[in-house]
């Protein structure tokens, strides 16, 4: 039976209780899409939803569905009909993919080819794809821009990279097909009403976590992963990204996909390179104390320095991030600090 959805568009969303994937839906329902989510919850919980709802004043339909489940995505394509994808449902842990290359390949490579799979039963693919600056590894010059050679250093940069060239074939293979894949930078902060933001299950490896957890008194001290970088003040510099652009430029993103086919990728950043203490220092703005940290060993796999152009994402999206540092600390620090039906974040 198919769920005639009555008026707006349905946008299918694959791991939209996720940290981008659920400011995603509240941007794409107040810009008058209808919303399916699809996700195994399996690093969240369903009450994102709720959370989505409160914020947006809709509730997305919802399918707990692993990507990976071919009968399962083709059931739900089916029943609903959605007109386009956005794909956020994978792992991106660059360590544990060092350590567990298979999961990685499994989740984000399998996992996609069947979402696709569901996404072309009705017709050509529309998709709009997660991916991440981390297919660039080692920059060879900066600004980044796409076409800069990608040389990810990490299973889970390799598996992006796969999928990437995936969609890239499809869209060789089929005129009709239209892809945006969206590399991000360092996707920071949280909605801005405190109800909404990054909540990962477990103690996430990320800096922006370890702030909020240091200024919150959950971790006595940041661990400052090396100061003898060839960087302004010796830390690791990166182009952090207030997720609210971010959800942003995935409405114009699945715009684009929808009025035109073809392959496009675009880097999602600021275009401005902030290192780690300058984060250090607007955190602890944010939160009112200092943060106490500890300069230790560099941590492996770590680039020197790396930010993005943001022209293509101007000039395809019509798209450039609007909020500094400060807004992403301090939305950071209100998330943390807001009661929520889905408790204390990591
Ligand atoms: C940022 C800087 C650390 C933690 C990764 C992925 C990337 C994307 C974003 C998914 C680095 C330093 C960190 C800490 C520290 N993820 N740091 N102490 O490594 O730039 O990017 O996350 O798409 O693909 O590669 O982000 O936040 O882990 O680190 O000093 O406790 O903060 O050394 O210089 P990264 P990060």
């Amino acid at each position: 039976m198919i769920v005639q959805p009555s008026g707006p568009p349905l946008i299918l969303v694959s791991g939209g209780t996720g940290y981008i994937g659920s400011h995603t839906c509240v941007c794409l329902q107040q810009a008058g899409f209808g919303v399916l989510v699809g996700d195994n919850v399996t690093n969240s919980s369903e009450g994102v939803l709720s959370a989505i709802a409160a914020i947006s004043g809709r509730r997305p339909l919802f399918e707990q569905a692993d990507v990976r489940d071919a009968a399962a995505m083709a059931a739900i394509v089916d029943r609903y009909r959605p007109v386009a994808a956005i794909h956020f449902a994978g792992v991106k842990s660059v360590a544990e993919s060092v350590r567990d290359p298979l999961k990685y390949y499994d989740n984000n490579v399998s996992g996609s080819l069947t979402l696709l799979a569901a996404m072309t039963r009705h017709g050509s693919a529309c998709l709009v794809f997660s991916s991440s600056a981390t297919v660039y590894g080692e920059p060879d010059t900066l600004p980044l821009q796409e076409g800069h050679p990608l040389r990810p250093e990490s299973a889970y940069g390799r598996s992006k990279m796969v999928v990437e060239l995936i969609l890239a074939d499809l869209c060789t293979a089929d005129p009709d097909a239209s892809v945006v894949t969206l590399r991000y930078f360092n996707p920071v902060g949280a909605h801005p009403d405190g109800g909404l933001g990054e909540s990962p299950l477990g103690i996430p490896e990320n800096l922006m976590p370890h702030l909020g957890r240091v200024a919150s008194g959950k971790a006595a001290a940041l661990s400052v992963f090396g100061d003898d970088y060839p960087t302004p003040d010796g830390t690791c510099v990166r182009d952090y990204v207030h997720v609210m652009d971010l959800a942003e430029a995935h409405v114009a993103a699945v715009r684009l996909a929808l009025q035109c086919p073809g392959v496009r990728v675009i880097n999602l950043g600021t275009g401005l390179g902030v290192s780690v203490l300058s984060l250090v220092r607007a955190y602890a703005t944010a939160c009112g104390h200092p943060l106490p940290y500890q300069i230790v060993a560099r941590r492996a796999g770590d680039v020197a320095c790396y930010y993005a152009d943001p022209e293509r994402a101007s000039h395809l999206l019509g798209w450039t991030a609007r909020r500094g540092v400060s807004e992403m600390c301090d939305d950071s620090w209100r998330f943390i600090n807001t009661p929520t039906a889905l408790g204390s974040p990591g």
